[in-house]
């Protein structure tokens, strides 16, 4: 078990940057106490055993005393009505407590009650499809009990108590289990297979163990030593779970979007961050990827963003079909909501209860997707709670602590032999949104992350503008990944994969030059090859690049369809080239037909692909020839099919979907 006390103890580490004197660390926390169901524990009554009352009240903080008693990060409830706060410093007798509720109304005076263990997050069966606040509320149980504005002080299990769930034991009495063994499995949605964990901290010889249908609380197992096993349980949020090893990142989380995985794309349990300005598409990228990356869990933390966003993903989900298990999306999903007219401090816990859930999945051996959107919605909660205490601040008024807090999330992303027997292999990816005021990567947040990331996906407001979505800059974006997945690449989508991506990006660059110089003496004034590489360049940035998040064929790409694209745009390239050399002139060269081959594949269902690439391969043949008579019929009916006018940037996004004239102000209107 020194592994646990390891992972406990680097869980401390970085909270140390939150001054603890006199605090003993995190006092025993919840993982093998009761069932998850109540791993909130309900407002205690005030007891004389704690006389601890609020003398002062600054924003989301609270201090009070006498807390002599208290651990650092012990879960406290707070006035009267019994706010969710956390111990967040102590001084002697006197404690600051985070409150994760709204305070106004909060008096000096009022009882102020330790709950005895911190912050977790109730792990288990019925966690799919759930909506949860930032520290795991279910908001759709509270709001049937106390309608859509949830009164202060309100909490109710994470995991519906009176659910109940088959149980098939995957031990017998007298088998010797530890923390991480699987003790059984429960199927949590149809077809998905929850696999009961024994909490990380507990293991022993099991005396008696249930089979068959069982309620969400019951005892489904005994240690000899007396100690129950529950379905779930819980786990301190902000102290990462234990593993066995880690592993190399080797192979891709495919994203579905052509942009990422052909030429930034990221591993399995990797890392990214989405920094861009206001209205450049992060959002949209997050969402994506939520419904249709390949990933078998999804944990989608909307951090701190406008309510309606999170109303968007509410409506949409549910409707929608993970073409992978034929389910609903809904059902890989928990989605942990803390919009920006939620408590700030509560926005601080809900990316830790959100990489809580993502480690919890991993442990079972699923490939799990956490994206948050934004991290600068955190990082600014974590700068007003940082300054309410006052601290000394860093740049721009971070705390000073702001990269490591940083760092010591991102590290918690990776794949990973899971503790514990059967063998499991499961990876948290993490995709983080952020959002620089002004678009300025330069601020704190951006750079913190930039030192901790594996993959950049920089969004740029001028593309953005010229509606090339995703706004991708291709020249700032980087992923560190791609030799580590060239392997990969070259084993599942042919061995010239990692040549196309050079030359794609090749061509952009010198794209991007010979802009710069007919910028200055105009495009007649450049060479016929040179116009042929704008051209080109333009069809690559239109069909390969750009892809509408709003269009049915094409929301999500198949790596053939992304790699037919790229081939055949670069195939065109030489064949002009080749053409010009042997004399022909660019001027009468009929490209058309190819072009509009080629964004009919685009815009066309993963079905059709091969004939379509084929199709776009004729064309291409057929350049500089006579148009061959007849050979097209078999493709006529699919050309019929395709959009008949040629698609241009505007068409990537339903005009009623536009942004309004964004502007940086409003972004920053907002924090
Ligand atoms: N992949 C895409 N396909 C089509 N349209 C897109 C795409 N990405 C973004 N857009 C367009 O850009 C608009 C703004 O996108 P989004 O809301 O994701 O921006 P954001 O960066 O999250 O903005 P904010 O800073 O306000 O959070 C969308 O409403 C949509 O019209
Ligand atoms: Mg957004």
């Amino acid at each position: 078990m020194s592994r646990d006390r390891d992972t406990a103890a680097d869980a401390a580490s970085p909270a140390d940057a939150v001054p603890a004197r006199g605090a003993a660390a995190t006092k025993a926390s919840a993982p093998s106490e009761p069932p998850p169901a109540t791993s909130i524990a309900p407002p205690p009554a005030t007891s004389a055993a704690c006389a601890a009352r609020l003398i002062r009240i600054t924003g989301s903080l609270a201090v009070a005393r006498p807390l002599r008693e208290a651990a650092l990060y012990e879960l406290a409830r707070v006035g009267e009505q019994g706010l969710l706060g956390e111990v967040i410093r102590l001084d002697g007798d006197v404690g600051t407590i985070q409150v994760y509720e709204d305070t106004s109304g909060l008096a000096a005076g009022e009882p102020v009650a330790l709950t005895g263990s911190a912050l977790t997050a109730a792990l288990g069966p019925g966690l799919l499809g759930s909506i949860v606040d930032g520290v795991g509320r279910p908001l759709s149980r509270l709001a049937q009990e106390s309608g859509d504005f949830l009164r202060a002080g309100l909490t109710a299990p994470t995991l519906d108590p009176s659910a109940s769930w088959v149980f098939s034991p995957g031990v017998a009495p007298g088998d010797l289990v530890e923390g991480g063994d699987v003790l059984g499995e429960v199927e949590e949605r149809s077809g998905f297979t929850h696999r009961i964990l024994i909490p990380p901290d507990v293991g022993g010889r099991i005396a008696e163990i249930s089979e068959g249908e069982v309620s969400a609380d019951a005892v489904v197992a005994v240690l000899e030593d007396g100690t129950p096993l529950y379905l779930g349980h819980a786990w301190p949020v902000r102290q990462p779970r234990p593993v066995s090893r880690r592993l190399p990142s080797d192979r891709p989380f495919v994203t579905g979007q052509r942009v990422f995985d052909f030429l930034f794309p990221v591993a399995e349990g990797g890392t990214v961050a989405v920094p861009g300005g206001f209205g450049t598409g992060k959002t949209v990228i997050e969402q994506t990827l939520a419904k249709y990356a390949a990933a078998d869990v999804v944990v989608y933390v909307g951090c701190g963003e406008r309510g309606n966003e999170m109303a968007e993903v509410l409506n949409e989900f549910p409707s929608l079909i993970d073409p992978r298990t034929g389910l609903s999306i809904m059902d890989r999903t928990i989605l942990v909501v803390n919009t920006s007219n939620m408590p700030v401090a509560a926005r601080e816990a809900s990316v830790y209860l959100g990489m809580t859930y993502a480690e919890y999945y991993r442990d079972m051996g699923y490939g799990v997707a956490l994206m948050a959107d934004s991290l600068s919605r955190w990082a600014e909660a974590l700068r007003e709670l940082s300054s309410r205490l006052q601290e000394m601040p860093g740049e721009e008024g971070y705390p000073t602590y702001l990269g490591n807090r940083m760092g010591a999330f991102y590290e918690r992303a990776g794949r990973v032999i899971a503790a514990g027997r059967p063998e499991r292999t499961g990876a948290v990816t993490f995709i983080g949104a952020i959002s620089p005021p002004g678009g300025d990567f330069s601020e704190p947040v951006t750079q913190a992350a930039l030192r901790v990331i594996g993959g950049l996906w920089a969004l740029d407001a001028g593309l953005a503008h010229q509606r090339q979505f995703p706004a991708v800059d291709w020249e700032v974006s980087y992923s560190l990944y791609m030799d580590a997945l060239a392997p990969w690449f070259v084993e599942r989508c042919g061995a010239d994969w990692p040549e196309l991506r050079a030359a794609v990006l090749e061509l952009l660059q010198r794209d991007r030059e010979l802009r710069d110089i007919a910028g200055l003496v105009g495009v007649e004034a450049l060479q016929d090859t040179d116009r042929v590489v704008l051209d080109v360049a333009a069809l690559v940035r239109e069909t390969l690049l750009g892809q509408s998040a709003y269009d049915p064929n094409d929301a999500v790409s198949p790596l053939e369809k992304t790699k037919a694209l790229a081939a055949l745009s670069l195939s065109l390239h030489r064949t002009i080239l080749r053409l010009l050399e042997e004399g022909a002139a660019y001027e009468e060269l009929d490209i058309a037909a190819a072009r509009h081959a080629l964004f009919s594949l685009r815009n066309s269902g993963s079905a059709d692909v091969e004939a379509r690439a084929l199709n776009v391969e004729r064309l291409i043949a057929a350049l500089g020839t006579k148009e061959p008579e007849g050979e097209g019929a078999e493709v006529a009916a699919l050309e019929e099919a395709a959009t008949p006018e040629s698609p241009t940037p505007e068409s990537l996004a339903p005009e009623s979907l536009a942004p309004e004239s964004p502007t940086p102000e409003d972004g920053e209107a907002e924090v």
